[in-house]
């Protein structure tokens, strides 16, 4: 598979799905939403933000602080597979900062970058932090591509992701 291109999505995709909301004027973060989930790196780049609001009569300032306000919306390339470790309090208390730590050292990551993720060079996986996702008593929690896992440790974490790296070289061959 070759390198993915960073770019915009194509004017005539983003197109259609405005007008899959136009008769709906709070239509804006569901527009988002679907385009981001169109992008083969799932993120919304600065262009596709711009022609959005251009298209929906927003100043670009509006766009962009819906986007940055939102967690779930990326304004980098993500990784193919995503872990997301909870920051709430009941996760803090419980040791959430190990469990990211450890995280990060296991992609050969010191830190974070500005914007509390990392993403390997190979864009194969993205860290981040979430805030909290409702199930506190299960603290620390992490997810993993979209799965929930509870009381979990930092050497659990890691075998996981190790596992599911173990498991797409497996499939490649
Ligand atoms: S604080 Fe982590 S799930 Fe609530």
């Amino acid at each position: 598979m070759g390198p993915v291109q960073e770019k915009s999505l194509p004017r005539e995709k983003i197109d259609e799905v405005i007008e899959g909301f136009n008769r709906n004027t709070g239509d804006v973060l569901s527009i988002l939403e679907q385009l981001q989930g169109l992008h083969p790196l799932k993120y919304l780049p600065r262009d596709t933000l711009m022609y959005v609001a251009e298209r929906k009569g927003m100043a670009p300032s509006q766009i962009f602080s819906v986007a940055t306000f939102y967690s779930f919306f990326n304004l980098r390339p993500q990784g193919r597979h995503g872990v997301m470790v909870c920051s709430g309090t009941a996760c803090h208390t419980r040791g959430a900062k190990q469990l990211m730590d450890g995280i990060l050292a296991e992609v050969g990551a010191a830190k974070t970058d500005a914007d509390g993720s990392f993403t390997t060079p190979d864009r194969w996986l993205t860290v981040r932090t979430v805030a909290c996702v409702g199930q506190c008593a299960m603290a620390p929690v992490a997810l993993v591509d979209g799965e929930i896992l509870g009381r979990i440790s930092e050497m659990h974490l890691r075998r996981t992701v190790r596992d599911l790296l173990e498991k797409e070289k497996h499939d490649e061959n």
